[in-house]
């Protein structure tokens, strides 16, 4: 994988922040009759090219949704599948991140992963700390829900003890203690495997994201279909609330 030392920051009009609902490992198996195991495995490759990918165009934040708040009921062969390839991919994979120049983070609710994963989780993040390069966030055991819960419950013990009073809590900053608050908000959602949802993501912060859906399955996603969804992301105007003029006359400006 290529450093992106070099790069300076992207084109004004890539987006600086991508999120990624990688969808469609299960469907990708079973078109080959396949485990869905299988599946996952083959994301797992997405993984890595997309990274590249991002790194290669000099984008800032890459966050990709790996496991949901909600993928704990899934059957439980294949939840053990998911969590002995997280600890595989990351022991695999961090040699090559590091020297990527990336800085890896996970959000999510950690408490739940075995020691280990856990233990590597922190050692990754520690690794990479001083990395200058892409962000990669990956949102493991995350939901927006439990986001803005753990938001919530952090801004009233801080009001409770005194060092936050009621009238602090506006959305700036509630923003500061919702995950990613350091990086700029997403620019860009994809989802790939065809479905339009959320399924319970970055909901605070993907208030006035570009969304972007498409049927090309995880594990069939490159660099071209994120080009695509990159080129898609040009076209569109984005006016935060105001006029198409407005937004126009302040680009020329
Ligand atoms: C996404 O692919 C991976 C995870 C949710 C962990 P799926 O496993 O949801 O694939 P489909 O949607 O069943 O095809
Ligand atoms: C969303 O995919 C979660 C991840 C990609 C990690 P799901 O496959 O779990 O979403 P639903 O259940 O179809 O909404
Ligand atoms: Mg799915």
């Amino acid at each position: 994988m290529p450093t992106n030392d070099a790069q300076g920051p992207p084109p004004a009009s890539l987006p600086r922040h991508v999120a990624i609902v990688m969808d469609g490992n299960g469907r990708w198996a079973q078109q080959r009759s396949l485990p869905r195991t299988a599946g996952h495995r083959e994301g797992a490759k997405a993984v890595r090219r997309i990274v590249q990918a991002c790194s290669e165009r000099g984008i800032e934040a890459l966050t990709l949704f790996a496991f949901s708040s909600e993928n704990w009921q899934r059957p439980r062969p294949e939840v053990d599948v998911l969590m002995r390839l997280f600890l595989t991919t990351l022991r695999s994979e961090i040699r090559r991140l590091d020297a990527a120049n990336v800085r890896l983070r996970f959000i999510g609710d950690q408490s739940a992963f075995s020691t280990i994963l856990q233990t590597y989780i922190t050692k990754a993040e520690q690794r990479t700390a001083g990395n200058t390069g892409l962000n990669l966030n990956i949102a493991a055991n995350y939901g927006g829900r439990w986001d803005i819960t753990q938001a919530a419950r952090r801004i009233a013990s801080d009001v409770a003890a005194g060092r936050l009073q009621p009238a602090d809590v506006v959305p700036d900053l509630v923003h500061r203690y919702t995950c990613l608050a350091e990086l700029p908000e997403p620019d860009l959602f994809i989802r790939t495997g065809g479905e339009q949802r959320i399924s319970n993501f970055l909901l605070w912060q993907l208030a006035y994201t570009e969304l972007y859906f498409t049927d090309r399955l995880w594990p069939d996603y490159d660099a071209d279909a994120f080009d695509l969804a990159c080129a898609a992301f040009v076209r569109r105007q984005r006016r935060f609330g105001q006029t198409a003029e407005q937004v126009t006359r302040s680009t020329d400006a």
